[in-house]
């Protein structure tokens, strides 16, 4: 992503609203130190009022910052808000990171980079599936459909409460995409090779639907993007159940990643050090 006719700019942000809940000040900032870099990254509450002037001030350079990091509620606004969003973005519609340069503010969205990273360092050969069910159709899930499907996995099943979010996102991403109903998971479930979890499912009080992995196909992986708890409520039957889980806290590390190397110039590690300083953060 290195391009030496780029200047390297030394003040990035991470804008959202609400924002005090977001770890990506710890994470830069762990990098910026055990990189001896000089520099800040620092959270910006954004209200939505407040985004066009907020991303003018990027433009003209008067916030003085060279980047930053977009997340909730503004990542489709910052996507028809910037300049130049690259491919990867352009057919999501969500953008997540954003640099300066020459006065144009570029974009693109690394949660799908996030999310296969992190299955390739815990679960690698997690493509060689045939189907992957993800559960979920939200803004969250956009992303992980995109990557699993350039990852190259042929059926991938999205199972929602509403069905017709889930028939937006199969327009969306093209043939290999299947809208599906919540009552067609146990069917489906039968030999897949990769689950996801993509919603707060069990996390806001309501009761866990029981989900049965047994049927799944032999070396199958489950994982959820979910990271608080790290254990979340379906990661745990599953591996109650015999399966391989992966939490989704590497997701937010590697997404960092990326953008911390287009604002700082340095691509930084994922490493156990940094796991644990999230983890002794939640
Ligand atoms: P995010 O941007 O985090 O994905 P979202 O856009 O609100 O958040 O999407 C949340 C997802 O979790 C949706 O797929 C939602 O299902 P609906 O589209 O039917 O709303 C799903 N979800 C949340 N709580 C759920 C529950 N109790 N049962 C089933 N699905 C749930």
């Amino acid at each position: 992503m290195r391009d030496s006719r780029e200047t390297f700019v030394n003040h990035a942000f991470v804008a959202g609203y609400p924002i005090k809940h977001s770890r990506s000040p710890l994470i830069h900032g762990y990098w910026l130190k055990s990189l001896a870099l000089e520099g800040s990254y620092g959270a910006q509450a954004v209200s939505p009022e407040a985004l066009v002037g907020f991303l003018q001030s990027l433009r003209d350079g008067t916030s003085g910052f060279g980047g930053g990091n977009i997340t909730i509620p503004h990542k489709e606004r910052a996507f028809s808000l910037c300049d130049r969003p690259d491919d990867l973005s352009r057919e999501l519609g969500a953008v997540n990171t954003l640099w300066l340069k020459d006065g144009l503010l570029h974009a693109t969205n690394t949660d799908g980079y996030g999310f296969t990273t992190n299955l390739d360092e815990r679960a690698a050969g997690w493509d060689h599936c045939d189907t992957a069910v993800i559960l979920g159709a939200g803004g969250a899930s956009r992303a992980v459909i995109q990557a699993v499907r350039d990852r190259g996995v042929k059926t991938i099943h999205v199972v929602n409460r509403t069905l017709e979010k889930a028939r937006e996102l199969a327009d969306r991403f093209g043939p290999s995409i299947r809208a599906q109903a919540m009552g067609e998971m146990p069917d489906l479930m039968k030999g897949a090779g990769l689950f996801i979890n993509t919603t707060s499912l069990g996390m806001d009080g309501t009761p866990v639907p029981q989900i049965d992995f047994t049927t799944m196909a032999k070396g199958a992986v489950v994982t959820d993007i979910v990271y608080v708890p790290l254990k979340t409520p379906l990661l745990a039957q599953a591996e109650t159940q015999g399966l391989r889980i992966v939490d989704g806290l590497g997701m937010l590390l590697h997404q960092a990643a990326p953008g911390f190397e287009k604002w700082f110039g340095r691509r930084p590690v994922v490493d156990a050090a940094l796991r644990q300083v999230i983890i002794d953060d939640m």
